[in-house]
């Protein structure tokens, strides 16, 4: 019974538990995520903090034909990594191995998924410039103005093909409202 941690122990003991799991996450995320992870943030959102990552810099990109040319490597392998996690997939779902470096090959052009990637890419960037610009909605939310990879993808490389539900033709329970007709 003595030595039942009192109250406030808890507490202080939760918070040394709570800010040890924030400091295990905020070093470990970037490891744990670094193939595959999760879609980051829009674009933008912070890159306050360069010097916490550990990745060997990514070479400059020397074959991007949609995105843009003098995109920064850091802002690339964000978006690649929301590629990667929107489809459900890893990097080599689109970029081939090298046969002699048994690397990947970033900038070859030998995988049919990345031609597909770049028409879904372009098509995107249609869909929002030319016709989600034009709604103007005013219960949408920021994220809601635009399409993305995973607003189709859902984490599945194939869009998965989506049934209505059938119309119910079972009669409702009884004592709902509108099971039976009244009594006349
Ligand atoms: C869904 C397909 C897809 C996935 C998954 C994917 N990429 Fe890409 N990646 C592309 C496409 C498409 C391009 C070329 C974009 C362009 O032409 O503008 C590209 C380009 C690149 C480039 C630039 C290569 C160069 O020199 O031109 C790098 C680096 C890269 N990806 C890294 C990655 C990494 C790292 C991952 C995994 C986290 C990844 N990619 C996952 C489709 C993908
Ligand atoms: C408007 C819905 C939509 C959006 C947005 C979308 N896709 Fe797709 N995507 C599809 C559909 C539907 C298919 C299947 C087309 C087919 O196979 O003929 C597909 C197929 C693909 C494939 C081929 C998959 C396979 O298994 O061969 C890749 C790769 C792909 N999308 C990448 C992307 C990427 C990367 C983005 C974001 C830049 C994206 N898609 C955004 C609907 C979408």
């Amino acid at each position: 019974m003595l030595s039942t941690p009192v109250p406030q122990d808890i507490a202080y003991m939760r918070s040394r538990l709570f800010f040890s799991a924030i400091l295990v996450l905020t070093f470990a995320a970037p490891c744990l995520f670094g193939q595959d992870g999760p879609p980051q943030p829009a674009p933008g959102a912070d890159q306050s903090a360069p010097a916490a990552r550990p990745h060997r810099p990514l070479p400059k990109p020397v074959n991007l034909k949609v995105l843009p040319k003098d995109i920064a490597p850091e802002e690339l392998r964000k978006i690649m990594r929301g590629y990667a996690g929107s489809l459900g997939v890893k990097c080599n779902f689109c970029h081939a191995v090298n046969p002699q470096t048994h690397k990947l090959d970033f900038a070859s052009d030998a995988k049919e998924d990345k031609g597909f990637a770049r028409t879904m890419i372009a098509m995107k960037q249609t869909i929002n410039d030319q016709y989600m610009s034009k709604i103007d909605d005013p219960d949408a939310m920021p994220a809601d103005k635009h399409v993305t990879c995973g607003t189709c993808h859902r984490g599945h490389s194939m869009p998965q093909h989506f049934m209505p539900p059938p119309e119910e033709h079972h009669s409702p329970p009884q004592g709902a409202p509108g099971a039976q007709p009244p009594p006349q």
